[in-house]
């Protein structure tokens, strides 16, 4: 059987939703059944489990072989993650796929506290004796939906990044379709870490999209990284979280979002990746 952590999040669903597009009937483990069934579908296959909870998760793991983690940023998310892959060496697991940060925003000593989380995880799969594999995507055209207040209301982007820097994104969707194959086939795909991306684009070609998509026009404004950082702390975000998206700011505006790679899309999922402008199309009504 295979398994979904994190099935009702951005990339968790689009991998569960994969996967049942290709035929299969995953599990999708969920904190938030009503959640869930919003999401998924009611013919989706759900059980609730914290991944706090050990001893909820072994349990809601017997009996599944292959499995993918993604959960959301917080400074426990290491923890988190070394909690599923200890409950799932125990429930039986032979195979554990795991969305990791950047190549560039994960290691024992970055800036960010969630790419030190990614690193201890990666770390205890290497050694947990499971067949692992680590999937690296690039910066989320998904982020996007954040700026869904300024867009509608503002017809304004703002970003700290110049208008003109390149960037290569990646569709959630895509990783799920990526995710979904490595999941379908582990001989392929154990000890392996999958770094890739969408076409490189800019900020400005990306306003360029919504401008055309929604009918109307759409700015880019490239602050610096102190002018984002000060205006989240207007906004009251917590500090963690400031600091973490300055981390990955700081690292974005040297280049670590900036490599495109297309070739696991192509090769693996047999496809382009989807582009911006279809990001948009898809999202339309959320910016709306
Ligand atoms: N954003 C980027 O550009 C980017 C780029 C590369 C890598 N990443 C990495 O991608 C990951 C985020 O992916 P995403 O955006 O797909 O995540 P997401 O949308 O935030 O989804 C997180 C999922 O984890 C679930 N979850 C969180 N806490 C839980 C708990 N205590 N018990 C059970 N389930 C719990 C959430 O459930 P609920 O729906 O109930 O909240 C949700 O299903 C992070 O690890 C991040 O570092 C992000």
């Amino acid at each position: 059987m295979i398994a979904v952590i994190g099935a009702t999040g951005n990339t968790g669903s689009a991998t569960a939703r994969e996967l049942m597009s290709l035929g299969e009937d995953p599990l999708c483990i969920v904190r938030d059944a009503a959640k869930a069934e919003r999401v998924l579908g009611a013919e989706a296959r759900i059980a609730v489990a914290e991944i706090t909870d050990r001893a909820a998760l072994e349990k809601t793991l017997s009996g599944v072989r292959n499995l993918f983690v993604v959960t959301g940023h917080n400074p426990q998310s290491g923890e988190q993650q070394i909690n599923i892959l200890e409950a799932a060496k125990a429930a039986g697991v032979e195979f554990f796929v795991k969305v990791s940060g950047g190549r560039d925003i994960v290691g024992p000593e970055v800036e960010s506290i969630v790419g030190r989380g990614h690193h201890a995880v990666e770390q205890a799969m290497r050694n947990s004796g499971l067949a692992w594999c680590i999937l690296s995507p690039g910066l989320f055209m998904q982020n996007m939906l954040a700026q869904a207040p300024s867009i509608r209301d503002d017809g304004k982007i703002v970003q700290p990044y110049a208008k003109d820097f390149p960037i290569a994104f990646i569709d959630v969707r895509d990783t799920g379709a990526l995710g979904a194959r490595v999941l379908l086939n582990p001989a392929q795909h154990a000890g392996k870490v999958h770094v890739f991306t969408g076409a490189t684009t800019n900020l400005e070609a990306f306003a360029n999209d919504f401008s055309e998509v929604l009918g109307k026009p759409i700015s880019y404004v490239g602050v610096t990284v102190e002018q984002a950082e000060a205006a989240m702390k207007t906004r009251g975000m917590p500090d963690w979280l400031i600091a973490h998206l300055v981390a990955i700011s700081r690292a974005g505006n040297a280049g670590a979002f900036s490599n495109e790679n297309i070739r696991p899309i192509v090769d693996i999922v047999g496809r382009e990746p989807l582009t911006t402008r279809e990001f948009v199309e898809a999202y339309k009504d959320a910016f709306s």
